[in-house]
């Protein structure tokens, strides 16, 4: 994880790594770093500090205190050592001539530490972002001072990943960066060229920016961009323009990134369902995807992690109901290591918001190895996973900044949703007639969401209540089985609570023991067929102490003589039921967490984007 920023150009460099830094404070946030090269002294200044950005703020007087107009910046997410100091980027060589920001692990960190000592090099951290600086300083040295060649090098040495930000301190005014599994994008305005993990990082600065490939290396210099392979050859790459609204990356008056992102729903719901449509009609021409190899279709693979891998939890429901497709959902992580075997008419979906979750990506190379159809459903435009797969379709979310996903997770149930009409469609086991009537329920989620909003302080004065509790079980069957995954995914993330989900029959075979006086027990009962079932669950668990919420629709008021806190979603048809329980669910989850004190917007140990396996 962690982020990247770099700036030369006519600014200070300080303060507009800082601002960047600040946008990526998601990515990891254990401590921070820059390093400037003062031009007046003709050396580089490095500045470290435990903790928040905002610690390196304070020490570096807002940046104004680091003179010079070329740098490089990282917030960090540890992986190697622990949150300290010492283990802080920019890491450097002993001589300080080589200087180096890094996200990524380098897997033969051991072996080249090792070969580095043996050269007479000497280690001052748990880190392997220092063995490769030292390596590339060692190639530097070697090369007569060609940095270039030095990098490729170096990094040909080096297995594992790397978004890395590199100076050289006697060539002032210029960064050198390199890329290979992490994210790295390159950036110009009039003014400057910038290097950055993510968009939002140089957003209000630029809008024209360039996605580095693996094993890519760039220059940048105040005058020109120059984009290279690791082999030293220069090669031309094709600038993109980003449309985001750089309003949209900002809190925008709400208290949390996540109590934004809660509230965007209806109009990412909107916007995403508008994306695929045309003329009433779902359009995934844009997509790839053509009608010939969906007819063909026999076997759906959805590989994700967390929240993403709940969206395809609710995806099988949805699309084993609705077509003759069978489909497997998978954790990544699982996946990528269990050789599964993918029959030929197979397609493989893999959801991922950033679009760089390692697992993610890793699970996708292997199923493009067996040359297998993969589509990818993101949110990050130009990721790697939207580059890679085959097909890709975006959500239409905007950038999510809070490290638990909600309107991200709400995009992609919508595009799961198309994609199982338009198969059904396709293979002929839905007729025109209902995906016209499911195509016009969908339009409606929009609202039916706002009207759930419009209930929230209920929901906060009922999770005050609750603020203190030790555990909590979240049940329910079917697709109410899907969303207690994420509703229980969103409470211990950011309130820290333990928290469960069970298939609501699965509790008697052993989990029902954890049930005390008092233990909340959080019922999903949206499904007409099995909401009855779940409700006799709930009663099991009142008879033992529980303390009973429930999630279901309008009309199902009898449940109240049960339930002791019943929280109400307007009908819907029973395959989008997720898209509308998730919202009371993902409020629990954030006012429990306010409630507690928790930091809601990056809750400890977390990153926004897992780039590490
Ligand atoms: O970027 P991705 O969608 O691939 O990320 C997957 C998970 O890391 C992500 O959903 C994570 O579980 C979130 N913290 C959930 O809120």
């Amino acid at each position: 994880m962690c982020g990247i920023v770099g700036y030369t150009g006519d600014e200070s460099a300080a303060p507009i790594i800082l601002e960047g830094l600040s946008k990526l404070e998601y990515r990891g946030y254990d401590s921070a770093g820059m390093a400037v090269f003062n031009d007046k002294i003709q050396k580089i200044e490095i500045v470290k500090e435990k903790g928040r950005l905002q610690g390196l703020i304070e020490k570096t007087n807002a940046g104004n205190a680091m003179m010079g107009c070329c740098g490089i910046g990282h917030t960090r997410w540890a992986t190697h050592g622990i949150p300290s100091q010492k283990n802080a980027h920019p890491h450097f060589s002993d001589d300080k001539m080589v200087v180096a920001v890094h996200n990524g692990i380098i897997e033969n960190f051991h072996e080249l530490k090792e070969y580095l000592q043996n050269k007479g090099y000497e280690f001052y951290s748990e880190t392997d972002t220092e063995t490769v600086t030292k390596l590339i300083d060692y190639y530097y040295k070697k090369t007569e001072h060609n940095p270039l060649e030095s990098l490729s090098k170096a990094l040909i040495r080096v297995r594992g990943s790397y978004a890395l930000g590199i100076m050289f301190s006697d060539r002032p005014g210029v960064i050198y960066a390199a890329r290979k599994d992490s994210p790295l994008i390159v950036g110009k305005n009039d003014g400057g060229k910038f290097i950055a993990s993510d968009v939002p990082a140089i957003l209000s600065r630029t809008r024209n920016v360039y996605y580095i490939d693996n094993m890519e290396m760039v220059e940048l210099s105040g005058e020109e961009i120059k984009f290279y392979n690791i082999d030293g050859e220069e090669i031309t790459k094709e600038q993109v323009t980003i449309n985001w609204d750089a309003q949209s990356a900002e809190k925008g008056g709400y208290e949390h990134f996540m109590m934004k992102e809660i509230h965007e729903q209806p109009k990412v719901v909107k916007d995403t369902l508008q994306a695929f449509l045309k003329d009433g009609q779902i359009d995934l021409k844009d997509v790839g995807l053509n009608e010939e190899m969906m007819k063909s279709l026999k076997k759906l693979y959805i590989i994700a992690c967390g929240s993403a891998y709940h969206v395809g939890v609710t995806a099988k429901y949805v699309i084993e109901d609705l077509t003759d497709v069978m489909v497997e959902v998978d954790l990544a992580s699982e996946f990528r290591y269990r050789d599964p075997k993918i029959p030929e008419d197979s397609l493989v979906v893999i959801i991922s918001q950033s679009g760089e979750t390692a697992d993610s990506l890793a699970a996708l190379r292997m199923v493009k190895e067996k040359e297998i159809n993969t589509l990818g459903i993101v949110n990050v435009v130009g990721s790697s996973i939207a580059r890679e797969a085959d097909y890709t379709m975006y959500t239409i979310a905007g950038p999510e900044i809070a490290v638990a996903t909600t309107k991200a997770y709400s995009a992609q149930l919508i595009c799961i949703y198309l994609l199982a009409i338009y198969m059904g469609r396709v293979k002929g086991s839905l007729e025109e007639k209902v995906c016209q009537d499911m195509l016009q329920e969908m339009m409606t989620l929009p609202d039916k969401i706002e009207k759930i909003l419009t209930d929230k302080d209920r929901i906060q004065w009922f999770a005050n209540k609750f603020a203190s509790a030790k555990d909590m079980f979240f049940i329910g069957r079917g697709l109410d089985y899907a969303i207690c995954l994420e509703g229980s995914l969103k409470m211990k993330e950011i309130s820290y609570v333990h928290s469960e989900a069970y298939a609501a029959g699965e509790l008697k075979h052993g989990t029902i023991s954890l049930i005390e006086d008092g233990t909340l027990v959080v019922g999903l009962m949206t499904q007409t067929s099995l909401g009855e079932k779940t409700l006799s669950n709930m009663v099991e668990v009142k008879s033992r102490g529980a303390y009973l919420m429930g999630v279901t629709e309008y009309g199902n008021y009898n449940i109240e003589n049960t339930v002791n806190f019943v929280v109400y979603v307007p009908k819907t048809d029973a395959h989008f039921t997720s898209s509308l329980a998730i919202i009371p669910l993902q409020l629990l989850g954030y006012y429990i967490s306010v409630a507690r004190g928790v930091d809601v917007d990056k809750p400890r140990n977390l990153a926004k984007s897992v780039t590490v396996e």
